[in-house]
């Protein structure tokens, strides 16, 4: 073996795999066997691909006459793969933390809301910035989440709610996801509140008949990439018949349906995406049993939202009877005005303590499970030959304590590749 390679990152004391075995997530069964390698190697090849992961005596002998680009000895640390967030809205303009004083003292997100503030605030500075403004704040905000892990992100539009800003904030995260390593996952999410003097029905058809032509003629002339469609399926936002439509007509266009639901009221929506073949559903804290049930049959996701449930103070979403039946369960920060949050190991954190899932099940929800509810996982989310070299390299002997650690992650997470580069 001589040919170059991009990087070997040796001895580590554990090396976290996430053994999918061929499945492209992990349910019930495989939640506890996260396979962990005791002095394990990893080496990336020239084309940012895991070329081999194992034990380091196997590698060693494997790579003896091989060169590298860089050698990373990571002797006393744990390798991991990089975390998926499944969930964020990173792209907007405009201070809410005076909403965050008025929900300190009593205020609902609905109050806020109801009031003009929350999305509304939002989208009235949204549509005012300009886009090189939108594309600074977006690329800080991206940094931060490498910084504290993440090397996949799913990043949705929806604080325009008209065709303009909705496709300047569409072309922001594209020119981000061209500028910086993150690995993007672009969601139109055009439908994420009822924009000012309109109806529910006036909405959906800008969404019908303006908005989505036009995203489809720019994907067609390769000018955007979109991912995922997404909508705000909740009384006083999107209802059932509305969001079913836009959900319809976005998959219809070849997008992952990924979309919120059944967050502040039971809306059957978890049924509705079982039923649309959605890929994931965000939020569930109203999930019913049924919803649940249906979505583990259909294997839709379900992206949780730790931060969100805590700093609304909602019921806490049903992780457990999620995961005792069979659902895939995803984690993401839910990064927006309302939860400031750009750090999955807080999500994971908060995650194991309020939702009670184990350790295994957060780094599974937050990597493998994760870029599945993005359509990713057959590339993302586990450390498998073949799959982008992404990886964290901790600076500790147990790699739980990514998630055991509340906060100060910069000084725990030494490195973070993308692709086999340290970035
Ligand atoms: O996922 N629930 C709707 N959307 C966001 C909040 C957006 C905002 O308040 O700006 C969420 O929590
Ligand atoms: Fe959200």
């Amino acid at each position: 073996m001589s040919s170059n390679h991009r990087l070997l990152v040796k001895n580590a004391k554990q090396v976290v795999l996430i053994c999918s075995n061929g499945e492209k997530y992990l349910s019930k069964h495989g939640l506890q066997n996260l396979c962990v390698v005791e002095n394990g190697s990893v080496v990336i090849g020239s084309d940012g691909l895991i070329k081999a992961v194992g034990p380091a005596e196997t590698i060693r002998a494997q790579y003896a006459g091989a060169t590298f680009d860089k050698v990373i000895d990571a002797t006393g640390m744990c390798v991991l793969p990089g975390l998926v967030d499944a969930h964020t809205h990173p792209v907007w303009a405009g201070d809410r933390v005076h909403e965050f004083a008025m929900k300190l003292a009593g205020a609902t997100y609905m109050d806020v809301h109801r009031a003009g503030g929350g999305i509304h605030f939002t989208v009235e500075h949204t549509r005012a910035a300009a886009a090189s403004d939108l594309l600074s704040s977006l690329s800080g905000r991206l940094v931060r989440m490498q910084r504290a892990g993440t090397t996949l992100v799913e990043c949705k539009s929806g604080y325009g709610l008209e065709l303009q800003t909705e496709l300047k904030m569409l072309d922001v995260i594209e020119a981000a996801r061209r500028a910086l390593p993150i690995n993007i996952s672009l969601t139109y999410c055009g439908a994420h509140a009822v924009p000012k003097g309109k109806t529910v029905a006036e909405a959906t058809q800008d969404i019908l008949q303006v908005q989505l032509p036009r995203l489809k003629q720019r994907m067609s002339a390769g000018t955007l990439s979109v991912d995922n469609i997404d909508v705000f399926c909740e009384q006083g936002v999107f209802d059932l018949g509305s969001t079913r439509s836009i959900l319809q007509a976005g998959r219809d266009m070849g997008l992952n349906i990924n979309f919120h639901g059944d967050e502040l009221h039971p809306m059957n929506s978890a049924q509705l995406g079982a039923e649309l073949g959605a890929l994931a559903i965000s939020h569930l804290e109203e999930v019913t049993d049924e919803g649940i049930a249906a979505m583990a049959k259909a294997k839709t996701a379900a992206v949780l939202l730790p931060t969100t449930a805590y700093i609304l103070r909602l019921p806490q979403p049903r992780a457990r009877d999620m995961l005792e039946a069979g659902v895939i369960v995803a984690l993401g920060s839910d990064f927006n005005p309302n939860a400031y949050c750009c750090s999955m190991p807080i999500v994971m954190h908060l995650a194991c303590v309020n939702m009670r899932m184990s350790m295994p099940e957060a780094l599974a929800a937050a990597t493998i499970n994760a870029a599945y509810a993005l359509g990713r996982s057959h590339t993302h989310g586990s450390l498998e030959v073949n799959k982008h070299g992404d990886l964290l390299i901790l600076n500790t002997t147990r790699w739980e304590h990514l998630i055991y650690q509340l906060g100060g992650h910069q000084e725990l997470i030494r490195y973070v590749v993308i692709k086999g580069n340290v970035v």
